[in-house]
């Protein structure tokens, strides 16, 4: 399985902070927002690592990564979205790469407590179709939010007004190589985005999506609030673990 980190969007949720540079590069207590999602990869033994970088300062991912020899690794592949037109387009552009792969997708302002080789192992044997991770949440309106009825996700809504669950559906996906095919199809939501939720309905729809409750601290660090609690979490007991 390949792995396909999104780096890219403006995020004016964190202005005057990215006035000048990319979100991911700010940093979340001892490190650069961008080595969270890389290390969690590498641990879930995902080795094939594409970033899809955008906007301001994307020249700065190579001078601080090359190659990834920070995280053992040997190679690391870039790709550049212009503007922000959504988390399934930033995927698309990974589409050549892959060549018809699986992969597991990381937002690249997520980042885990524990890490996820299990559910990376899980979805290897599963072979076809799709699995999301979910976490209950307190806020449940800001994220795309789930409805799990006996034991299968059966629709998810992206920020509901009224959430029928507190079920949030984490920014780590995992796909068969359908997905290319699928984005393909996608229409512009009322944000004008092409919709990662409207991916993870079609595999709903297809009956081939599985889901695993994430054990462990879960944050996006893209607003102010949740960029500070993702530094107070990680000062006080680290990344990734396990
Ligand atoms: O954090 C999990 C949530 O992420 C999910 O629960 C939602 O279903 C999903 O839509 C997403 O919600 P956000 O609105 O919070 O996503 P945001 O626009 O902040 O983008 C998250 C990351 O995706 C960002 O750090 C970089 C990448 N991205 C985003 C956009 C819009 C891109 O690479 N390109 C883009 O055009």
């Amino acid at each position: 399985m390949k792995g396909v980190i999104l780096a890219g969007g403006l995020g004016t949720r964190l202005f005057p902070l990215t006035k000048i540079t990319n979100k991911h590069l700010l940093p979340v207590y001892d490190r650069p927002m961008i080595y969270y999602p890389i290390e969690a990869m590498v641990k879930a033994g995902i080795t094939d690592i594409m970033i899809v970088t955008g906007g301001r300062k994307s020249g700065d991912f190579l001078s601080l990564l090359g190659n990834g020899k920070d995280f053992g690794l040997k190679h690391l592949n870039y790709t550049y979205q212009e503007g922000e037109g959504g988390i399934a387009e930033a995927l698309g552009l990974a589409e050549h790469w892959a060549a018809g792969s699986p992969v597991c997708v990381i937002l690249g302002d997520n980042i885990i407590e524990k890490n996820i080789a299990k559910a990376a192992a899980d979805f290897r044997k599963q072979g076809k179709g799709a699995k999301i991770l979910l976490k209950e949440v307190p806020d449940p309106e800001r994220f795309g939010v789930a409805t799990v009825q006996n034991g299968k996700v059966s629709r998810i809504v992206e920020k509901p007004k009224n959430p029928q669950s507190n079920l949030a559906v984490i920014g780590i996906y995992m796909y068969d190589g359908r997905v290319w095919d699928i984005i393909k199809t996608l229409k512009p939501s009322d944000r004008g985005e092409l919709e990662i939720t409207d991916v993870n309905n079609w595999y709903i729809q297809d009956g081939s999506m599985t889901f695993e409750v994430l054990d462990g601290w879960w944050t996006d660090a893209g607003t102010f609030q949740s960029l500070h609690s993702a530094a107070s979490l990680v000062a006080a007991g680290g990344a990734n673990k396990g």
